[in-house]
């Protein structure tokens, strides 16, 4: 029975604790989508999990997609990662860099003008996306990628994750849904092609495991993990067989050795996710979706998974690992301010203190 206040080993990751911040997107970023002394602040409050999982950052420009994320491809964004890095060590936390490359889940004024898009086939996306002014609008068709550039797109993650070892940042997190490109190739209803990366689950798959191939010979297979949510429809995806898909991508990852996998675990009639990849896989889970303090330990309690993430309230909570430990009441987020306010609904939540 694992407690949630005991620590543990994930790879190389040495967690102080079994409570992991969950990845999230904030669009707080600087003019050069560098990590600013706001957004330091942000994860240095907040270094009291046992693993930050940062913010979706793009490891080239035509992996933007939202307003104001942050890259991990340019000089002056590994320094600002470097900055958060140090911040966060400071306090006795660790630290890995989400790398989300959006694919066709993405809106042109978003992102630099020269930027690409791109996906695995040319279908455009039919669910709407926040422009710079939060307005909902259209996502461009993308161009399906050729056969040829699919090197040097794996090498793409490949360096991102050198570079945040670069700067001093733990490792990397491959998120692999909520429709962006990884789950683009992977999903039947994306994913039409007709070369070796589409059709058969085997070829679906291939991007994928390229990529976390690349990132784990690149840094080492335990600081690397990756995000799935077998099923998740966000961004128009649809998959014919997601057990099919998903029980195939675990099989072909489990050997590497990485460092974790983060699992998405989201009550669906058809797929109990948990189940059916907990056996194929050997390596260590991080659970996420909509958890309590008493869930999340019933989770670890049932030996299913080594730790718990938990999004939305760290936004609110910058010390929720202390206020778990106090019994202290959760506050509750602002959801206006989730995508934009600067450092309100930001770095502005306080610490509890008894009244
Ligand atoms: C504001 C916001 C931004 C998010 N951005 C990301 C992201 O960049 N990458 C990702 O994998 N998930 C992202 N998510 C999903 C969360 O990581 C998490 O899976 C979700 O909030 C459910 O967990 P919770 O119930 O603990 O909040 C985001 C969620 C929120 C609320």
């Amino acid at each position: 029975m694992a407690d949630i206040f005991s620590p543990v080993t994930l790879g190389a990751l040495r967690l102080a604790n079994r409570v992991v911040m969950a990845p999230m997107t904030r669009d707080r970023a600087g003019s050069q989508d560098e990590p600013t002394d706001l957004m330091v602040e942000y994860y240095r409050q907040r270094a009291d999990a046992g693993l930050i999982v940062t913010e979706g950052t793009q490891p080239s420009p035509a992996g933007k997609g939202y307003w104001r994320t942050p890259g991990i491809h340019s000089d002056a964004q590994i320094e600002g990662w470097r900055r958060v890095a140090d911040a966060v060590h400071g306090e006795g936390g660790s630290i890995v860099v989400q790398l989300m490359h959006v694919g066709r889940a993405s809106v042109r004024a978003n992102k630099h003008p020269d930027a690409d898009t791109v996906s695995a086939s040319a279908i455009a996306s039919r669910e709407r996306i926040a422009g710079p002014d939060g307005q909902l609008v259209d996502p461009e068709t993308p161009r399906a990628l050729e056969t040829a550039e699919m090197p040097a797109l794996v090498e793409e993650f490949a360096q991102a994750a050198r570079n945040a070892r670069a700067a001093g940042i733990d490792g990397v997190e491959l998120h692999c849904t909520s429709g962006y490109l990884p789950m683009q190739f992977l999903s039947t209803g994306s994913n039409k092609r007709t070369d070796h990366y589409g059709g058969s689950t085997a070829n679906r798959i291939r991007f994928v495991v390229e990529t976390v191939e690349a990132m784990a010979a690149a840094i080492g297979p335990d600081r690397v993990g990756f995000r799935i949510f077998p099923g998740n429809p966000y961004n128009d995806m649809q998959d014919d067989d997601p057990a099919d898909t998903y029980g195939a991508l675990i099989d072909a990852l489990d050997p590497i050795g990485l460092a974790y996998m983060h699992l998405i675990h989201y009550p669906q009639p058809h797929l109990d996710a948990l189940a059916l990849l907990r056996p194929r896989w050997s390596g260590a889970i991080i659970a996420n979706n909509n958890l309590q303090h008493e869930s999340a330990q019933v989770l670890l309690n049932e030996g299913q998974v080594d730790a718990v993430s938990f999004g939305r309230p760290y936004i609110s909570n910058p010390d929720l690992v202390r206020r778990f430990r106090l019994g202290a009441p959760l506050a509750r987020q602002d959801r206006d301010t989730f995508y934009t306010g600067e450092e309100r609904g930001y770095t502005d939540y306080p610490r509890w203190s008894p009244a």
